[in-house]
């Protein structure tokens, strides 16, 4: 009987809790509705202090630009390229925005920490972190692997500077209740793509850091306004693309993105306080559409849009470290030893 009683009970709190998240999800998916609408108003970055990495070249440099161009705020260049970053530095100086080049390889937590107090004494505290820097091997993984630094090196970079570069910057924001962390991703496919192993994992490292610590955010009790994006981007022409062939079915609906079309993008959804922007936009359908295939249809599918090869740069790399498959001309496929007798 007391059994009885329980179940019951609990069948009431099981309707009662279905009832309250379906009201939440109208509420939500109106809103979202409404907002796709009437946007959030941009705000102003103009008193944040902001801190790219990889601000040297690519994606990072256009940041800087339009930042300098359509903003007041003060710009704090990370990178290891020391005479670009400096060169761009002067560039934006030259455009009347404060900025200040610093020399950090994100490989070692050491040069990120002493880089930090320099920033904290002679800039101020950092309000808006960009974690832009990123680099990957394409090539194959059976390959990468014979060469095991590069791959610590890819989870140096695009993850553990993550945590160094946050641990000396989110307690500030903490304290002064005011921040944003954007970070830049990447977006294949939702099936995996070939030659990326060690970027994809890195990437999805990434991504995990930044969900649950937004989470924990948004839990604190001090509620601490700090906010987060992260921007998903197809293939952008940047130095990271170099070594890969990628060739686009249709070209017209995809083909490899203008770094300045991505950093226009990536500042929109910073100013507009978005947690997720798809480069381009459609992409987020694609993802949508992906998720509701069946697998084995998915595996095929993101041919649909691209195929990736790689070039000479990722081959000199298999001649260098392979042990196996250098004569191989599909590198697609994996050309494995002939079994010893
Ligand atoms: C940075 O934040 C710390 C901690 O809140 C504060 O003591 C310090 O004065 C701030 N520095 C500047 C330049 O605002
Ligand atoms: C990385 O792998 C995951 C899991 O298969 C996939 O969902 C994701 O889209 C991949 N990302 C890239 C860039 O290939």
């Amino acid at each position: 009987m007391g059994h009885l009683v329980g179940y019951t009970f609990l069948f009431i709190q099981l309707c009662f809790d279905l009832w309250i998240y379906s009201i939440y999800t109208v509420y939500s998916l109106a809103e979202n509705f409404y907002r796709f609408l009437f946007p959030v108003r941009r705000k102003s970055l103009d008193k944040e202090i902001i801190l790219i990495t990889g601000s040297a070249t690519g994606i990072g440099r256009a940041i800087c630009l339009q930042l300098a161009a359509k903003t007041k705020a003060t710009l704090v260049l990370w990178d290891v390229r020391k005479e670009a970053n400096d060169e761009l530095a002067e560039i934006l100086r030259q455009f009347g925005t404060q900025a200040r080049s610093y020399h950090v390889d994100l490989c070692s937590r050491s040069q990120i920490e002493s880089a930090a107090e320099r920033v904290k004494g002679e800039v101020g505290n950092v309000s808006v972190v960009i974690n832009n820097a990123g680099i990957c091997n394409p090539v194959r993984f059976l390959d990468e692997c014979q060469n095991p630094e590069a791959i610590e090196r890819v989870f140096h970079v695009n993850v553990l500077s993550n945590f160094w570069i946050l641990a000396q910057f989110l307690p500030q924001m903490v304290i002064h209740g005011h921040g944003h962390i954007a970070t830049l991703s990447f977006l294949g496919s939702s099936s995996t793509l070939p030659f990326l192993a060690s970027y994809n994992a890195s990437k999805f490292a990434q991504h995990g850091l930044m969900a649950t610590l937004q989470d924990e955010i948004m839990k604190d009790p001090w509620r601490p306004d700090i906010k987060f994006t992260t921007a998903f981007a197809t293939f952008t022409d940047t130095t990271l693309t170099s070594g890969q062939k990628i060739t686009y079915r249709y070209p017209f609906i995809l083909s490899t993105l203008d770094t300045t079309y991505v950093a226009k993008r990536v500042i929109e959804a910073i100013q507009r306080n978005k947690e997720c922007v798809y480069i381009p936009w459609y992409m987020e359908i694609y993802v949508l559409l992906q998720r509701m295939i069946p697998t084995r249809v998915r595996h095929v599918s993101s041919k649909l849009l691209f195929d990736l090869e790689l070039t000479t740069r990722s081959l000199e790399f298999s001649r260098n470290h392979a042990p196996f498959g250098h004569n191989n001309k599909k590198f697609g496929r994996f050309n494995l030893p002939p079994v010893k007798e």
